[in-house]
């Protein structure tokens, strides 16, 4: 059957099929999202806090996304991955924007760029639709410029808030996305999101009356726990199992427990003998 397409995204909203998209960043989760039938997997600039431990996705480079989303492509044979735009690759410019768009579509082998922003960023989305690049929007609560936001906290409270992400919204849709991530807004606005356009919206924390959701793996699987957003719903604590795996692993190397014979390689008697004379 294929690739999921930019047209099978679209088409999902027309039959009221829920899309699914969880991010990943490596190669074994790359697989491991494609396994599980996900429509999409994001690789996003959270690679920046969840995988390199850094504070904001601030200082995320297109270099670093060219690298992580490389190797999902290599584990995604069904799911359609989406590949993060970080900050200052589009912010300085349309022609700045094909051109690192194209960069990780080119480099990367993504198969579609998803950037953050609205009504001011819908030239910069067209321009980069127009040069053949599937476009995700991103609006709401957007962490690149989280500073400048206030913080990292829900968007679009009062009605006039609110009517500017619909105008987000709206002119993403008319720049030529083919959806768009809402995040951290209210549920009665993610459901006025899906109901103001017709490419789906993909929510996280936006409510289930959405077209879709995306959440972060590494939350998702309890993998990351320095923070967890309201958003979040952990369905495994991976975490645990893993400090507990390596520790028992640490106590057979210290007692000698490991390796066993079934870990270690034989030798021949007359060979060892041989060696030994
Ligand atoms: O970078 C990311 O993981 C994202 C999702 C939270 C939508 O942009
Ligand atoms: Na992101």
């Amino acid at each position: 059957e294929g690739k999921v397409s930019v047209a099978d995204i679209i088409q999902a909203k027309k039959e009221g099929r829920r899309l699914v998209m969880v991010t990943a960043y490596d190669y074994p989760f790359g697989l491991m999202a494609d396994e599980a039938g996900v429509d999409m997997a994001l690789v996003g600039d959270s690679l920046g806090m969840v995988v390199l431990g850094l504070d904001s996705t601030v200082p995320v480079t297109l270099e670093m996304m060219i690298h992580h989303i490389r190797a999902v492509v290599r584990g995604c044979k069904r799911a359609m991955v989406v590949g993060d735009m970080p900050f200052m690759s589009y912010n300085t410019g349309i022609r700045d924007a094909v051109i690192n768009a194209g960069r990780l579509m080119k480099e990367g082998g993504c198969d579609a760029v998803k950037l953050e922003g609205g009504v001011d960023f819908a030239p910069v989305v067209q321009a980069v639709v127009k040069a053949g690049i599937p476009v995700q929007g991103h609006v709401g609560l957007t962490p690149q410029t989280a500073s400048a936001l206030g913080g990292f906290k829900m968007q679009g409270r009062d009605a006039a808030a609110a009517r500017k992400i619909i105008d987000d919204a709206r002119a993403l849709e008319a720049a030529g996305a083919f959806s768009i991530v809402a995040e951290a807004v209210p549920a009665p606005l993610g459901r006025l999101l899906a109901e103001a356009v017709k490419v789906p919206i993909i929510g996280i924390g936006a409510g289930v009356e959405v077209d879709g959701q995306v959440l972060v793996t590494h939350d998702m699987v309890g993998l990351f726990d320095r923070f967890v957003p309201k958003f979040v719903k952990q369905y495994t604590r991976t975490r645990p199992a893993i400090i507990d795996a390596i520790k028992a692993y640490a106590a057979d190397v210290r007692t000698a427990a490991f390796p066993a014979p079934e870990h270690s390689f034989g030798m021949p008697d007359d060979a060892l003998a041989a060696l030994q004379a």
